[in-house]
């Protein structure tokens, strides 16, 4: 579902962000991205949904796959058509990045609102959202009035409710508590369950030491554990 192959990317200053890295993520994998601050996790995550493209000349080429059809390709796919590929994926941030003046339902249905969903579809899809992370009870709340770990979850509903193939999260639980950061970690295994595949970059050893997922590491932009195509 995401190939990267031989992917370079460079920031201004000829600073190397990512060097050189290859691998393959398979559709309903569950894939942890680890490394020191400033190993390249949150670049390479931006790679996978196209908010960056690898370097120019020789820089590498992303892919990637949603169906046979639909493929995005760093090479040839063009800026215009991006938006229509992310629409297919959802993503998550450590600050949760919620919109401060709307309550918890029109948070998570603004995705759906935006590309014209008639309302009795929108209603049962954020419903359904918002019942996957365990917070139906609080749709009319505020943003302002939930703890971390209940904007967090919000979130993940706002990124799940259009079915997305693909789920990125980008340190989901940096600013949570343990416990907070174990109640989402479920989540996300919850919904890799189902079928979406998940890429998530993490710090905590916890999670990617005792289960069985596959992690990437990064160090200094190289890929650590590298992988044959
Ligand atoms: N837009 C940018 N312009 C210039 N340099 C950048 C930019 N974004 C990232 N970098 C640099 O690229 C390197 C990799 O950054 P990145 O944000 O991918 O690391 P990270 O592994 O996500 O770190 P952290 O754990 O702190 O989030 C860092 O040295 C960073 O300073
Ligand atoms: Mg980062």
């Amino acid at each position: 579902m995401i190939y990267f192959s031989h992917v370079t990317k460079t920031y201004e200053e000829n600073w190397k962000a990512l060097s050189d890295v290859t691998f393959r993520i398979r559709k309903g994998e569950f894939v942890f991205l680890t490394g020191h601050s400033g190993a390249g996790k949150s670049t390479l995550l931006k790679m996978i949904y196209m908010d960056e493209r690898p370097d120019d000349v020789r820089g590498g080429q992303v892919m990637v796959r949603f169906d046979k059809d639909f493929v995005y390709d760093s090479k040839t796919t063009k800026e215009s058509k991006v938006q229509g590929f992310r629409r297919k994926m959802g993503v998550v941030f450590q600050d949760f990045k919620l919109l401060p003046d709307r309550n918890v339902f029109d948070n998570v249905a603004l995705a759906l609102r935006i590309v014209g969903t008639p309302a009795s579809r929108l209603n049962a899809a954020v419903f359904e959202a918002l019942t996957l992370v365990g917070i139906s009870q609080k749709r009319f709340a505020m943003p302002y009035t939930l703890s971390g770990g209940e904007q967090q979850r919000v979130a993940i509903a706002r990124a799940m409710v259009h079915n997305p193939y693909l789920l990125i999260a980008d340190e989901p639980t940096g600013n949570l508590d343990p416990e907070n950061a174990e109640e989402v970690f479920k989540i996300f295994k919850e919904i890799n369950a189902r079928g979406t595949t998940v890429v998530m970059a993490t710090h905590n050893p916890d999670f990617y030491m005792n289960s069985p997922f596959r992690r990437l590491s990064l160090s200094h932009g190289e890929l650590l554990n590298k992988e044959i195509l």
